[in-house]
């Protein structure tokens, strides 16, 4: 029985790692080259975007694209949404918004460059992206307008750039469940929920299940800002790769000072279990996603 669970886990690992590998390929493939005018410029993008992170967006692309039939390559869409990601953390990190000098495992881009830089590569990650959907899916206009718009609007001031607003309006504030609802749902579910959706985008059939495919990616999303939250309080810098204690030290409204940490812990447990019941509604290819979900529920970075 122990057997069966181990070959499992290294076998899902080693699915994780391939799928993983291949967003870094393009990654690498599709960013301007470091040396290329201004080399300082592109040599920031790359700092931030080509090396570290868990890639759980563009995982998450790939493994929903590959639920139902896939008409056209996810990759590209996989970057564009790791892109936005990377940008959203190098301005998170920015002395004006978290002042966090350590992100995955080395100096904040702004610590390893400088502000000015750091703004400008977060700006020029953001118009990346939307670079990358506009050339590489020009053959497929509908798509291709459907998954620029999912990103755009997740990562819109009606979206993570309003759960950000809020999120450093709140520092120091009293303590409103649906304040922290807000927070979560706009700077990091949506984005967790567009990677899913633009995913399942990828294939007619999905069209039939809209509702689930947006629910899914909220449980999800939820889900995984609240363990965000609890490892803040619970792991240490060289495991999660940026600083722990920020969160009290700079005294967000988090889920753990709502609900504490075995409150925070069911939040996680239901929204989960949510997200699990909607991939049993789903149906089709979840060989590998449904025991992706329930490693990031137990992650420790
Ligand atoms: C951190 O995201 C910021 C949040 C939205 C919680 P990740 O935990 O996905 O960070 P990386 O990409 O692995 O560094
Ligand atoms: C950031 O949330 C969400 C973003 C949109 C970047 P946090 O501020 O909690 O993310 P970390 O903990 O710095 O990665
Ligand atoms: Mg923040
Ligand atoms: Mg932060
Ligand atoms: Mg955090």
């Amino acid at each position: 029985m122990v057997k069966v669970d181990i070959s499992m886990n290294s076998q899902l690992e080693k699915s994780i790692q391939q799928l993983k590998e291949s967003v870094e390929a393009s990654i690498d493939q599709l960013l301007p080259l470091s040396d290329q005018r201004p080399d300082n410029l592109h040599s920031s993008m790359r700092y931030s975007l080509c090396d570290g992170g868990k890639r759980v967006r563009g995982i998450l692309v790939l493994l929903c694209s590959k639920i139902f039939k896939a008409s056209a390559d996810p990759l590209p869409a996989a970057v564009a949404i790791e892109c936005i990601h990377a940008y959203s953390l190098i301005h998170d990190d920015l002395p004006a918004i978290d002042d966090s000098d350590i992100r995955r495992n080395k100096p904040s881009n702004h610590i390893a460059f400088n502000e000015a830089t750091a703004i400008l590569a977060g700006d020029a990650l953001l118009t990346e992206a939307f670079k990358i959907l506009s050339e590489n899916y020009k053959e497929n206009p509908e798509l291709g307008i459907r998954l620029i718009q999912e990103l755009a609007t997740a990562s819109s001031s009606l979206g993570m750039i309003g759960g950000q607003m809020e999120d450093i309006e709140n520092e120091g504030q009293a303590v409103v469940a649906s304040t922290l609802d807000f927070i979560h749902e706009n700077k990091t579910a949506k984005l967790i929920q567009a990677a899913i959706y633009m995913g399942f985008a990828f294939s007619e059939e999905s069209k039939r299940h809209s509702n689930e495919i947006r629910q899914l990616g909220y449980h999800i999303g939820m889900s995984f800002q609240y363990i965000d939250d609890l490892l803040d309080v619970q792991s240490d810098t060289e495991t999660l790769g940026k600083p722990t204690g920020s969160d009290s030290d700079s005294d967000k409204l988090t889920s753990v000072k709502v609900y504490g940490i075995e409150g925070t812990q069911k939040k996680v447990a239901e929204h989960t279990s949510q997200a699990e019941a909607l991939l049993d509604q789903l149906g089709g290819e979840q060989s590998i996603l449904r025991p992706y979900i329930q490693f990031l529920q137990n992650r420790l970075n």
